[in-house]
């Protein structure tokens, strides 16, 4: 046993060592270099000029808590209404920095539970929220639940802190087998969200994202929900911890829709992928409804000088470098890529994806049905095996037949291409059991 104790959701022991990296590709310990494609905290890449150069100055600012005052913090919150919020001024109100996408959603619902005096929270089908507090207790896939887990399938969770609701998921893929599309039909929407107002009714709020699972923006789902939110007393909070500020190609993912959130949580690539920092912005009237109290909520190192420094370089890099017109542009290329692979590998059952995040689900067991490190590692875990040894690193969701593309914002066409062809190369192998398995079953 190392002195390091590792997740059992990484590339395991033998995974390769990361020892560098330069714009999209990581420096391995044996001396290659490979695609950085599937990593939602890197927006920018590696080692980006502006970046470092912010961090390098950001070197002797003075350690001041969230406690005290700090111009940076102002500052960082000023970039964030005046780069990332333009064009939303009608409702939104306040920020609030802190460290990890799942801090942020803890301390999101827990505004909502100390607003509403509701304890239960809501949640949609397959969702991830982080691991700690609430946002663990809103985690519905089952190997992210902050416990322990074995081989054969035994779990042992921490118990929830909350009731937790599950809504059903959004759909829109944009790629669907037939065997998929006529395993799962979709149902009309009405039908789907039907018993959604008898759990919002008790719900401090509910909180949906836009990549989790392989589902991400539905315009119709998330105007249905906030309604039915709003009529139900509980808030909406958009979980845009992968999707803010660069990833979906605009601003927000929840631009897509005409509703408009109680509250937002961002993470991930807010530093720049450069320091650990997150967000929680309130609307308009969630701000003015703590007006007059105090929100008893502090962290030692939330809003920490270096980490503001970082959300505003990254801030101003995404609108200098016109970086979401880049990843608009891409979408259209990894679309129609995407789909053209999709159609040329039977093994591939879903495709679907916004900007620069796509997910890739492959035929094989339900993703509720996850086991553990078990013994021959799943397909999704050997196709990125494959795509390693073929120089990009493609990760899986840590489901057992889904793969994630999220390269940095800054890749470019050719990389791009390179990386697809990488997918198309290494999604043989699934083809091969997969066509094997069938006709074992014909
Ligand atoms: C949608 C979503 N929300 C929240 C989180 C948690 O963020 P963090 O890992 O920074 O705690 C994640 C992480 O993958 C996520 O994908």
């Amino acid at each position: 046993m190392g002195r390091l104790l590792r997740t059992g959701l990484n590339a395991g022991t033998d995974a390769p060592r990361v020892v560098g990296g330069k714009g999209a590709y990581f420096h391995l310990s044996d001396g290659r270099r490979v695609l950085d494609g599937s990593n939602t905290g890197g927006p920018l890449g590696h080692g980006h000029p502006r970046m470092a150069e912010a961090l390098r100055k950001a070197a002797d600012l003075p350690m001041v808590s969230e406690g005290w005052n700090w111009e940076g913090r102002d500052q960082a919150a000023e970039d964030l209404f005046d780069i990332a919020l333009a064009g939303e001024e009608s409702w939104a109100g306040a920020v609030r920095f802190c460290l990890s996408g799942s801090e942020a959603n803890d301390i999101a619902l827990s505004l909502s539970q100390a607003l509403t005096g509701r304890k239960a929270i809501a949640t949609r089908e397959r969702a991830y929220h982080g691991l700690v507090g609430l946002s663990r207790d809103v985690t519905v896939q089952p190997h992210w639940h902050g416990g322990l887990a074995a081989p054969d399938g035994g779990t042992k969770r921490p118990p929830a802190g909350a009731p937790v609701h599950v809504l059903p998921a959004p759909e829109g893929a944009l790629y669907r087998s037939h065997a998929e599309a006529a395993g799962c039909p979709a149902a009309p929407l009405a039908q789907r969200l039907d018993g959604a107002a008898a759990m919002l009714r008790d719900s401090a709020a509910v909180i949906v994202d836009y990549t989790q699972g392989g589902f991400y923006h539905d315009g119709a789902y998330q105007d249905a929900v906030a309604a039915i939110a709003r009529r139900e007393g509980a808030f909406w909070i958009a979980d845009e911890v992968v999707t803010g500020i660069g990833r979906a190609g605009r601003g927000f993912a929840f631009q897509g829709g005409s509703s408009r959130p109680d509250l937002v949580t961002l993470g991930k690539g807010l530093g720049g992928g450069t320091t650990p920092v997150a967000a929680i912005v309130l609307s308009k009237d969630l701000a003015k409804a703590l007006d007059g109290k105090s929100w008893q909520n502090y962290g030692t190192l939330r809003g920490h000088p270096v980490s503001m420094a970082a959300v505003s370089a990254y801030l101003r890099i995404v609108r200098d470098e016109a970086l979401l017109p880049r990843v608009q542009a891409l979408e259209g290329l990894y679309a129609r890529r995407l789909v053209e692979i999709a159609r040329r590998h039977p093994s591939v059952s879903r495709v679907a994806g916004q900007g620069l995040h796509w997910t890739i689900e492959l035929h094989g067991p339900d993703w509720r049905q996850w086991l553990a490190d078990t013994q021959e590692a799943p397909i999704a875990s050997r196709v990125a095996g494959r795509a390693l040894e073929a120089g990009a690193v493609i990760g899986t969701s840590g489901e057992q037949t889904s793969l994630f593309l999220a390269p940095p914002l800054i890749i470019s066409d050719a990389e791009s291409e390179q990386l697809l062809d990488i997918l198309d190369h290494s999604l043989e192998l699934a083809d091969r059991e997969h066509n094997a398995m069938m006709e074992r079953v014909n």
